[in-house]
């Protein structure tokens, strides 16, 4: 039986692979535990995710399951919820620090081959409920939030991190939303954070509607998943210095001044900026899928070998994703980029989650899910057949009734 564990590293195997040749599977060693029976994992996944509050009144989450790259699952999420709501009430705490014990990352996502496996819509229903409140939760924290976001931080991992109020990115962090290639869409909130970017969302639909990685600071600064640039060398005596700090009573005073001082300027322009006027063209604009790909197509005969590469790159990771999910995409993102305080739903996170609540539950029913899984995670034959298999053959009415309410077949989210 070979369930949980090593599904997420495999997900980014695939994709990373594909457009890097600095990521190869050496980076991302096999474990050798994947044969652990359920029982002993159902009673101790809750501690993957450790909590210590230090004398001053930083409370420390580390998420420890290094051999799964600190994929997240059921048990993780409400104990990371429940550590987050006694903390804030708790006037002892003066401020959370979030961090991954491995090196190698701090979150690889939610445990999608988990999710894969279940059979009863009231299992996924626990899955998505948990992982979506814990989002709104980090992003309406009351005490200072901090997440260092060192090496693999992707799908979920993003909605851990990328929420909170201060977000610390190294050289070593490399952020990506590649559900599409799984059949699913890239949800945690990411189309909010998009939206709140450059290039009145385009940046943002980019790279969801890509799966493509941001993998260095100034980008990571530039689309605003980071707040700090702090080199991944100095994140020890961050450390040491925020647990040494004599907190006052607004301790977002201390919180800043501490980051100020540790963090600097990349030493890199950002990439991504350069490139604005041709993300604009091709993402922006509530652009079908088709035109996207038509416009990165004549971007990649541009004489300008930066745009050119980067077109292709672009292509290349469109190609990966499946047409439905691709088209739900692009309608999800731009309609959360052209919300505005009328549309009062989509401009706010917890709106955006009811809406990829009622997305990913429906998207995960649909049989693209289940082959992405197989193609990307189980066979590893990168060859999944999607349904339907190209744009052309996507039913607009079908994109549209995923984003319908769900009662009276299921609850909302409540947040
Ligand atoms: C995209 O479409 C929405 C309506 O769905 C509209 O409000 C918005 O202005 C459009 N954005 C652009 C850039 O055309
Ligand atoms: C699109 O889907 C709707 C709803 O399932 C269906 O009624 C309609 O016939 C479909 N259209 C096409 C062109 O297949």
């Amino acid at each position: 039986m070979r369930i949980l564990i090593g599904v997420s590293q495999l997900l980014i195997r695939s994709s990373l692979a594909s457009v890097s040749p600095k990521f190869n599977c050496k980076t991302f060693p096999h474990n050798s535990n994947r044969f652990r029976s359920f029982a002993t994992m159902a009673t101790s996944d809750a501690e993957f995710v450790k909590g210590n509050v230090f004398p001053n009144g930083v409370a420390v989450l580390t998420l420890d399951r290094p051999k799964a790259l600190n994929a997240m699952n059921l048990e993780m999420d409400l104990k990371y919820k429940s550590l987050l709501e006694q903390w804030e009430v708790d006037p002892k705490v003066k401020c959370v620090l979030v961090e991954g014990s491995s090196p190698r990352g701090f979150s690889a996502g939610g445990d999608v081959k988990l999710i894969s496996s279940l059979k009863q819509l009231s299992e996924i229903i626990k899955v998505f409920t948990a992982e979506y409140s814990l989002i709104c939760k980090i992003f309406e924290y009351k005490k200072p939030y901090i997440s260092f976001m060192d090496g693999i931080t992707m799908g979920f991992g993003i909605g851990l991190s990328g929420h909170g109020r201060y977000r610390v990115v190294t050289e070593r962090t490399i952020l990506a939303m590649p559900e599409n290639g799984i059949g699913l869409f890239p949800d945690v909130g990411f189309a909010y954070i998009a939206a709140q970017g450059p290039g009145e969302g385009s940046v943002g639909a980019y790279l969801g509607m890509t799966g493509n990685r941001v993998s260095t600071p100034a980008d990571a600064l530039y689309v605003g998943l980071g707040t700090h640039f702090v080199p991944s060398g100095n994140l020890g005596s961050l450390k040491d210095t925020l647990l040494s700090t004599t907190f006052s009573e607004n301790s977002h005073i201390e919180v800043q001044e501490i980051l100020a001082r540790y963090s600097s300027d990349p030493e890199s322009e950002s990439r991504l900026k350069l490139l604005l006027p041709h993300i604009v063209s091709a993402f922006g604009g509530n652009k079908s899928v088709k035109e996207t790909m038509e416009k990165l197509e004549k971007n990649q005969r541009s004489d300008d070998t930066a745009v050119a590469e980067w077109a292709k790159d672009a292509v290349s990771g469109l190609k990966k994703g499946a047409p439905f999910s691709l088209s739900l995409t692009q309608m999800h993102f731009s309609r959360v980029a052209s919300a505005t305080g009328t549309n009062k739903e989509l401009s706010t996170l917890n709106g955006v989650m009811k809406t990829e609540y009622r997305i990913a539950l429906r998207s995960t029913l649909r049989s693209d899910f289940a082959e992405g899984v197989r193609a990307v995670l189980v066979d590893k034959d990168q060859n999944p057949k999607w349904n339907p298999s190209s744009l052309d053959e996507v039913n607009s009415s079908e994109v549209e009734a995923v984003f319908r309410p769900l009662e009276p077949e299921a609850d909302e989210l409540a947040v």
